[in-house]
């Protein structure tokens, strides 16, 4: 297998295609995207704008699936699969957009290799491939940047900056709501889409390590609670709406080690999509981030309006590019600062199945594939989640389970306890 090995400035060697040799005499890097139907479809635009900007070449792709006529160029190769790739073209940097189970093998093959990786959230399906991946990337002296965009979000520096500079008072919780909907083509649109396991292989592919993933990362950078040993205790209170194996509806509720609750509520059964955000809650006022929106708001106790501020992002791959070129000292988006959200992860893996929501606090909306559940008043209890640090059961949601979720810890199996939901009235 030909990866390129060190820095892509300068790296050089001939590659098949006339382009590779181009870019490689010009020191360019040399991109393949892995998964480039699906979300990777947003990976080839941009990785088409890089090469637009004359930033960046993209020499191949790989996936089962043939991209569509005219989608990528003629001197974009096609492969069926990343081993089929790296044995024939030279590549610096890999974007691994394919379903999650496959990440960690990927990911490692592409660094035997000598290539540095863009690798979709979330990393890896469990804490035990995460030491294993963490042992790859010392081992191989690669970069592997994990797609949570939101972390390439200037709004983290300037959130930090005004919790430093005090306009909020003591920070005393950090809290998420996510609302989106997601219909049943979403969950049928692929083999692995909301199973727990797959043919034996561990997918977890729920709310909180998927779809609203980027909520649970973006809370836990905020809360300073990136790595393991800053972790103190999980508790998950998880259901479903769907007729799917995986959480659609969940409470997670993580405890710093210096006792900071960080609660976040999220669901994919909402009657409409609501821009997600996180809370940082204060002893004099409040910081809200629509991370998806770039946007942060400040409340000041006694300010009659928050404060506003729109800020800019920088994409993860561009970010990757600029540390191999020496133009950054660091990710922002580092597969280091994804341990804590593995622990909560491998929570959700290692948890029992999510309590299925009785039908009757559930409203179908729409027919065939673009049919989604709405749970009653599921806007209502996601709030009261973060605002009170309290899950869906403690807050006595009616369709959650009678025996309140124990305080769970990183390091045992039992974060929930198994119950029947409240039986429903007539
Ligand atoms: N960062 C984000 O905002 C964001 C958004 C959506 C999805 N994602 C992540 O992107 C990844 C893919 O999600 P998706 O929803 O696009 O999945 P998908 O199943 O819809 O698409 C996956 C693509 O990968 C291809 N593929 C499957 N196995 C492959 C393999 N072994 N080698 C090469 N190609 C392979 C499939 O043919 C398909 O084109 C997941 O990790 C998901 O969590 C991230």
């Amino acid at each position: 297998m030909r990866g390129a090995g060190g820095s892509g400035a300068g790296a050089s060697g001939p590659g098949p295609s006339g382009a590779a040799v181009t870019g490689a005499a010009a020191g360019l890097t040399r991109l393949a995207i892995v998964g480039i139907h699906g979300h990777g479809s947003s990976h080839v635009r941009h990785a088409q704008e890089l090469v637009r900007r004359g930033d960046a070449l993209l020499v191949a792709v790989a996936d089962p699936r043939p991209a569509g006529d005219g989608e990528l160029g003629a001197e974009v190769r096609h492969f069926a699969s990343l081993p089929e790739l790296l044995d024939a073209v030279t590549v610096d940097v890999v974007v691994l957009c394919t379903p999650i189970h496959t990440h960690f093998a990927l990911t490692k093959l592409a660094m035997e290799a000598g290539v540095d990786v863009l690798l979709e959230k979330p990393p890896v399906t469990s804490v035990a491939d995460f030491a294993a991946l963490a042992a790859v990337i010392e081992a191989t002296g690669r970069r592997c940047q994990v797609g949570f965009q939101s972390l390439g979000s200037e709004t983290i520096g300037v959130v930090r900056d005004r919790i430093a500079a005090g306009a909020i008072g003591t920070v005393t919780g950090v809290s998420a709501s996510g609302a989106w909907l997601r219909t049943r083509s979403y969950w049928t649109r692929a083999a692995w889409a909301g199973k727990r396991v797959l043919n034996g292989i561990e997918v977890v592919d729920g709310v909180v390590t998927n779809p609203l993933a980027h909520a649970v990362a973006t809370a836990l950078c905020l809360a300073g609670a990136q790595r393991a040993d800053q972790i103190a205790s999980i508790d998950l209170d998880q259901y479903r709406a769907n007729d799917i194996a995986c959480d659609d509806t969940s409470v997670v509720r993580v405890r710093t080690v210096a006792g900071l609750p960080i609660t976040l509520g999220l669901t994919v059964c909402a009657p409409q999509r609501s821009e997600p955000f996180i809370t940082v809650q204060g002893s004099s006022g409040r910081i809200v981030v629509f991370y998806t929106l770039d946007l942060v708001q400040v409340f000041q106790d006694g300010s009659p309006d928050p404060v506003t501020t729109s800020h800019g992002r920088r994409p993860l791959l561009d970010d990757l590019l600029m540390l191999r070129s020496g133009a950054s000292a660091g990710l922002l988006a580092d597969f280091a600062d994804t341990e804590g959200f593995t622990l909560v992860l491998d929570a959700v893996r290692r948890a029992s199945d999510p309590v299925p929501i009785p039908a009757a606090y559930v409203d179908w909306v729409g027919d065939g594939p673009d049919a989604h559940p709405v749970v009653q008043d599921v806007g209502t209890w996601i709030a009261r989640a973060g605002a009170e640090h309290k899950t869906f059961a403690e807050l006595g949601a009616p369709w959650a389970r009678t025996t309140p979720v124990p305080a769970g810890t990183p390091g045992t199996a039992a974060v929930v306890v198994p119950d029947a939901p409240h039986p429903v009235s007539a």
